[in-house]
């Protein structure tokens, strides 16, 4: 039996559902039952049937599904599989701004760990980011850790958002002297950036949007060619799902080392046997619970 076929035959054994994320491997992406952004991942995994969710993506995402999911077994199949932005804000950081700016309300993008996450008032991801700053009851908003996607969201409201100095690593490297190459060399193409790009990407952009966005969006276009500035997992999903158009990576190829931990194999024994589980404190989920579902109210 091929390795797909026995994590078929486990998967169909143990109840369980495979959510992967658009940055994973193109063979891991092959296996999904799910395939997604981060809000899509969240809202499968807060609905799902099944008892066991393996879940191939980085640490932040499957907390996220615990969260959402608590009576369920989460597995992460590389348990070292972290995000370096989540990592860059503490839950004691957060309380400190809290008391700096009491009257604030607090939005923490999902990219956060748990114990973050428990203590603000909503989460957001970067398909929501948007909505739920322009939907907040509050002028002044606490914005973590994301600097890059709190200025993005800066642009749509005269609210004064306090961002956190965090950023993705992958999506800092993607310079504006790159895609003003790109697209010298493109310039029929639609320039379609994530919104933890650099301010400076963004303003040469078409459009900003999620990873899931970018793949809605490549596929209702008219246009045949897009240069895509994200991490560039991303681009075999848009390849495979759009045959007659062409996608390129704006500027050179960014790689997520985290993302791509994850191999078939990892997932094969993840299942066989149900590892690497995701524990959190009660108090924690509850209160991660609360800040996760008011987000989930925005598409
Ligand atoms: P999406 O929610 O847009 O897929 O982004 C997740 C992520 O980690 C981006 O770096
Ligand atoms: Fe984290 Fe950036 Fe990797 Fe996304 S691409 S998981 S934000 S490091």
């Amino acid at each position: 039996m091929s390795i797909v076929e026995e994590i078929a035959r486990l998967k169909r054994e143990k109840n369980a559902v495979i959510l992967v994320h658009n940055y994973q491997r193109p063979e891991v992406q092959d296996i999904a039952d799910f395939l997604g952004d981060s809000l899509g991942l969240a809202k499968k995994a807060a609905k799902t049937d099944a008892q066991i969710i393996v879940f191939c993506g980085v640490q932040f995402m499957a907390e996220t599904a615990k969260i959402l999911s608590p009576d369920k077994g989460v597995l992460l199949p590389r348990k070292e599989a972290g995000c370096p932005m989540a990592d860059m804000i503490t839950r004691e950081e957060l309380k400190a701004l809290k008391e700096k700016y009491p009257e604030a309300k607090v939005i923490s993008y999902v990219n956060t760990n748990a114990d973050v996450k428990a203590e603000s008032d909503v989460c957001c991801t970067s398909a929501n980011a948007k909505e739920v700053v322009k939907n907040i009851d509050a002028e002044r908003v606490i914005f973590t850790p994301d600097k890059n996607l709190a200025a993005y969201c800066q642009r749509f409201v005269n609210k004064e958002i306090i961002p956190w100095n965090g950023f993705c690593y992958v999506h800092e490297r993607i310079t504006k002297e790159e895609v003003l190459l790109a697209k010298e060399r493109f310039p029929d193409a639609l320039l379609l950036v994530h919104p933890e790009c650099n301010p400076s990407v963004i303003d040469l952009a078409d459009e900003v949007l999620s990873t899931s966005g970018m793949v809605s969006f490549a596929k209702e276009s008219d246009k045949k060619r897009f240069l895509i500035g994200t991490e560039e997992g991303l681009i075999y999903r848009l390849k495979k799902e759009n045959p007659g158009k062409e996608f390129y990576t704006a500027g050179t190829a960014k790689i997520c080392r985290n993302m791509k931990l994850t191999t078939l194999n990892d997932v094969y024994l993840a299942l066989k046997e149900e590892r690497y589980a995701i524990e959190l404190p009660e108090g924690i989920i509850k209160s991660a619970q609360r800040a996760l579902e008011a987000m989930l109210k925005y598409v």
